[in-house]
């Protein structure tokens, strides 16, 4: 049921359901952190494994001291400079927190979300919000109400509506629970601006990192098949499909369109954060229209374009 009853939604937490509620990057699937029944319903409702955490939303800065312990001074001045946002921190975790929230690691994923009906509800909650994203596992990420209830329908027990998600990818997660910053999953928050917080550079490798599903090689996917393509092959590669008999969707990035019954051409933004927005809502809208295949202008491969270029390569597999 979708609604904008936030007492609701509240009462629906207390006893240890699963609510959907909009954050300022997608869709979460909710559950009172500190009840691991309820957390457990979630990997249910996902399909999702058991060994994969799930970050923890919180109302403010001043509750990390209860879900983490060692907490470095790099945290406090993330969160300070970022939260609320779309920032996740991965810290060693305290020892009230549940094995079922973070996978059976010895870390915690925390976020302080901006959207003003996350705020609300965590603060009339009183208490931490785990929530991955509210799509089964594997799929594209919600970004409205709607997209929650084609992915998730009964399995949710209310979706809070809160529109459209204003920044439309995932957060960027930053783990911090060892002596050396690493950057996990890359986001809107870029990593020159972390990397001006931190007064330090931010570790990029792979190596040792805790599992984290966004990780995947193939992970925020369409149903229909999707491939990347450069621009300059982009015309040559559709003239192919068209004459293959292939019905295609375009996401088009600075390329004229071509007006074909076969093909669905979308101009996207060249803006980075309209282009982050409309991503998820139009790749949805697209995977629904039963195209043979979905094409992807690439965009630039430059620093600014990074968490889109990391959501495309893991959308198309
Ligand atoms: O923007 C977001 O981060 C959204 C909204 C709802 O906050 N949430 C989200 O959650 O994208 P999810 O579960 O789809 O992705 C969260 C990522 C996962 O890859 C998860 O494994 C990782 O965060 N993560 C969570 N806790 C972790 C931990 N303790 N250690 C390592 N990775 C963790
Ligand atoms: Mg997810």
């Amino acid at each position: 049921m979708i609604t904008t009853d936030l007492h609701q939604a509240v009462a629906i937490l207390r006893a240890g359901k699963l609510v959907a509620f909009p954050t300022e990057t997608v869709y979460g699937l909710g559950a009172d952190a500190n009840n691991p029944q309820a957390v457990a319903k979630i990997y249910t409702a996902k399909g999702r494994p058991l060994t994969h955490p799930v970050i923890v939303h919180i109302p403010d800065i001043n509750h990390l001291q209860y879900w983490a312990r060692e907490i470095p001074a790099s945290a406090w001045q993330l969160g300070k400079a970022f939260w609320p946002g779309p920032l996740t921190l991965i810290l060693k975790k305290s020892d009230q927190v549940s094995n079922t929230v973070t996978g059976n690691q010895d870390t915690i994923g925390l976020r302080v979300p901006a959207h003003p009906i996350a705020h609300k509800l965590l603060i009339e909650f009183g208490g931490g919000i785990a929530a991955p994203s509210a799509n089964r596992f594997g799929e594209l990420s919600p970004t409205t109400a709607q997209h929650v209830q084609d992915s998730l329908a009964d399995d949710v027990d209310l979706i809070l509506d809160g529109g459209a998600c204003a920044v439309g990818i995932e957060s960027t997660i930053i783990d911090l629970s060892s002596s050396e910053p690493r950057l996990l999953r890359p986001g809107a928050i870029s990593i020159s601006a972390i990397e001006n917080i931190l007064g330090s550079q931010l570790s990029t490798s792979q190596k040792n990192s805790p599992r984290a599903p966004g990780m995947l090689a193939s992970h925020y996917a369409p149903h229909t098949s999707m491939k990347i393509i450069e621009s300059a092959n982009l015309i040559a590669i559709i003239e192919l499909l068209l004459q293959q008999g292939k019905n295609i969707g375009v996401l088009s990035f600075n390329t004229t369109p071509i007006a074909k019954p076969q093909v669905t051409w979308i101009m996207m933004s060249q803006d980075i954060k309209q282009y982050s927005h409309d991503l998820y809502a139009i790749l949805h809208a697209v995977d629904s229209e039963n195209h043979d295949v979905i094409l992807v202008e690439q965009p630039p491969q430059t620093e600014e374009w990074l968490a889109v270029n990391d959501r495309l390569n893991k959308a198309a597999g």
